[in-house]
């Protein structure tokens, strides 16, 4: 079996879940879900960030011990992950003993082989950023930007990690590994990101200045930066799985990219004498009705509200369609209700629907066998040889909106051969010929439903399991066997109709 170690981003523990957050995780879990339909052995992990100004900050200001505070955060995010079934093996959080052991370790391995050195620094810091500026991150007129918040001057002794020292490396490395990087542009963007030369890498805060933090095992005074314990939980988390690492997969956002994972995070495991992860997979971000999301202008989407309001799978479905991964997209509710209603009530749960209704009306609830083969199911078999094909392939090229686009033109060509055959007329027909063409529509219908269903399996893994249910199909095998047109439904009893995605403001049955 191939190894697939897959990891998301690991989310700041300074607030509740959002929209971006959930996409993260449904991504992830999307190419989790098909690595192990596709037969890998899968290790997938998520986890959150707990340390650092951030967290202490909001901690305080909620007048609670940083660790409390942490903890209800933690429950939050795994609510999201069971809520919108993700699929996840672990969950990694920072503030766990196993991962301070392994960033203490990694430190001090690095300190013994003089790769760390303390030093006096002095300049200009932004506290909301956690980061020494330089003269290149002022604006124009010499004033700091925004994001920054308030800039002082400091002078501190601090240690640092010998970042420029491994520059060239890195880059050889990059050229190297052309794919390094999906999609292959924002490599690019990390060699422009290199042509500048690198400055050694501060790696620790004061305790003074922060107290929320894994302390150093050379010089307890200070608390390890941010940054260099997060990265390492992907490292921690299979530290006693032996065989787990290297990552085939970091899933990040694109604002995390460079530096932190494309710079700091293969030279920190360089330095360290540990392989570097396989891959980075960038996806880029959700806006909301076209702006930045921001709670305090009520710009947010709740993912656990929507997922309880119209089901998981409804809004795994909308972020995996609407999003090309690595590109931006907008999240509007009129978009989402559009292709709810289009996509999943009209036309999926359409078909569900029908496909129940004329078995429990013209076969007493049991998928009759095909008879006969005409144009009109050769077309629809032909077509699915290629849908499904298509689909796999572009799964594997991460373009899952292009594979559920090719899937749904599928089952619009099967609601079409349902009106083309319109099995209520054959029903009120005595003719053989007649009888043996609704048999063969009801079953033919039947089995592209359940092809259709196994196929969404890894972006709508609850929809897949009731339709399978309500087809009374009892998959066997491996999932490219259960993606072969057949007769296994011949005979199967089905379920009563039931509305899978009900229309917004009508009653769920
Ligand atoms: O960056 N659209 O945590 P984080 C899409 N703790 N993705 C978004 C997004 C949006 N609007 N907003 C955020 C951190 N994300 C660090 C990571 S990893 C060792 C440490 C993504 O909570 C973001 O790009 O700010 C990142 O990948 C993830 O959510 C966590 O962001
Ligand atoms: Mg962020």
């Amino acid at each position: 079996m191939k190894k697939f170690f897959i990891t998301t981003a690991i989310d700041y523990a300074n607030g509740t879940p959002h929209l971006g957050h959930a996409y993260e995780k449904v991504l992830t879990d999307v190419v989790a879900r098909f690595r192990r339909l596709m037969g890998d052995e899968v290790f997938f992990l998520t986890g959150l960030d707990e340390h650092g100004q951030k967290v202490q900050q909001s901690a305080r200001a909620k007048g609670i011990a940083p660790q409390q505070y942490v903890d209800e955060i933690a429950l939050e995010f795994r609510n999201l992950c069971a809520r919108l079934t993700i699929s996840n093996d672990d969950f990694i959080r920072t503030t766990e003993t196993r991962h301070k052991s392994v960033v203490r370790d990694v430190l001090q391995r690095l300190f013994d082989k003089g790769e760390i050195y303390r030093a006096e620094y002095k300049g200009f810091y932004s506290t909301r950023q956690e980061q020494f500026l330089q003269d290149k991150d002022r604006n124009p007129d010499g004033s700091w930007p925004e994001i920054y918040g308030e800039v002082t001057e400091i002078t501190e002794a601090n240690y640092f990690f010998k970042l420029r020292a491994y520059q060239e490396w890195l880059i050889e490395f990059l050229r190297k590994n052309e794919d390094f990087v999906f999609p292959r542009y924002r490599q690019k963007q990390v060699l422009e990101f290199l042509s500048e030369p690198l400055n050694d890498l501060c790696i620790s805060r004061p305790k003074e200045r922060l107290e929320w933090g894994i302390p150093l095992p050379f010089d307890e005074d200070f608390v390890t930066y941010v940054w260099f314990d997060a990265l390492l939980n992907y490292y921690s988390a299979v530290a006693d799985r032996p065989g787990t690492w290297p990552a085939t997969y970091h899933v990040i956002g694109k604002d995390i990219l460079v530096p932190p994972h494309a710079v700091y995070w293969p030279i920190m495991l360089k330095a360290a004498g540990i392989e570097p992860p396989k891959s980075l997979l960038v996806h880029g971000w959700w806006s909301i009705n076209g702006a930045k999301m921001s709670k305090s202008t009520g710009n947010f989407v709740d993912p656990i509200a929507f997922a309880d309001q119209y089901g998981a799978d409804a809004l795994r479905f909308f972020l995996i369609r609407e999003m090309s991964v690595g590109q931006d997209s907008d999240f509007s509710n009129a978009q989402f209700l559009a292709r709810y209603n289009a996509e999943l009530a009209n036309n999926l749960g359409n078909l569900v629907n029908r496909t129940l209704n004329m078995a429990n009306r013209f076969a007493a609830g049991a998928v009759p066998a095909a008879e006969v083969e005409e144009d009109a199911e050769r077309d629809l078999k032909a077509l699915w040889a290629k849908t499904r094909d298509d689909a796999i392939r572009l799964n594997e090229e991460f373009q899952f909106h292009v594979s559920l686009e090719r899937t749904f033109a599928f089952v619009t060509a099967t609601n079409a051969y349902i009106e083309k055959r319109a099995p209520w007329k054959l029903g009120k027909s005595a003719e053989t010929r007649d009888q043996a063409l609704l048999r063969t529509s009801l079953a033919t219908m039947a089995e592209a439903l359940r092809l259709a269903v196994t196929l969404l399996a890894p972006v709508m893994p609850t929809t897949r399991d009731k339709v399978l249910g309500l087809l009374g199909a009892t998959p066997a095998g491996a999932w490219r066997a259960q993606l072969e047109w057949g007769a296994t439904l011949t005979g199967a009893k089905v379920g009563q109709t039931a509305i899978l995605f009900p229309k917004p403001n009508s009653p769920a049955s």
